[in-house]
């Protein structure tokens, strides 16, 4: 799908403020993914970045790659970040992945252990990802709920935040 013409005049505006600053193309690329509705980067902005930035194509995508913040699928309205590296495992997290999965009505997969995981309900209003670490091992099992970080998470604190987020979106 063609850029609009209001995605291509953001992303000229985006690049003009951080070019030549320090992590300028993760800067970039953030509030370029920040500012589609569905928070995902999508072929067509990447090849338009790659182009206005003069950075290859290939090392724009190992960027996207590399950091789990950044989304190659459509985005849904809530986002849930559960942390299964080993302190959160070891607390619990794999019993938490599978509780939401199982709530919000997601496929089990094969790759239950999947460092990196991610998944959208077919309503788009949730996207269940997973992280191999958010610096927090002390407050194991972590988990990101809206950009916000709940430690010592359980299944019962983990189901009423879901429902929290339910029940905000009906009231809309
Ligand atoms: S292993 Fe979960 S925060 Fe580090």
């Amino acid at each position: 799908m063609a850029l609009s013409l209001e995605a291509q005049s953001f992303a000229d505006r985006t690049i003009t403020a951080h070019l030549g600053r320090p992590g300028a193309l993760l800067g970039i690329l953030e509030r370029v993914q920040e500012h589609h509705p569905n928070k995902f980067l999508s072929p067509e902005i990447l090849e338009y970045v790659a182009a206005k930035t003069d950075v290859p194509l290939s090392q724009l995508y190992s960027v996207v790659t590399f950091y789990a913040l950044f989304n190659l699928e459509p985005q849904g309205e809530h986002s849930i970040c559960i942390c299964r590296g080993t302190a959160c495992h070891t607390r619990g997290s794999r019993n938490l992945l599978r509780r939401l999965r199982f709530e919000l009505g997601l496929p089990e997969e094969s790759e239950d252990g999947a460092d990196k995981l991610c998944m959208t309900t077919p309503d788009r209003k949730y996207s269940l990802r997973t992280v191999a670490c958010f610096g927090q091992c002390a407050l194991a099992p972590v988990v990101e709920v809206d950009h916000a970080i709940f430690g010592h998470m359980n299944e019962q604190t983990l189901h009423r935040e879901v429902e929290h987020l339910t029940k905000t979106k009906e009231k809309k």
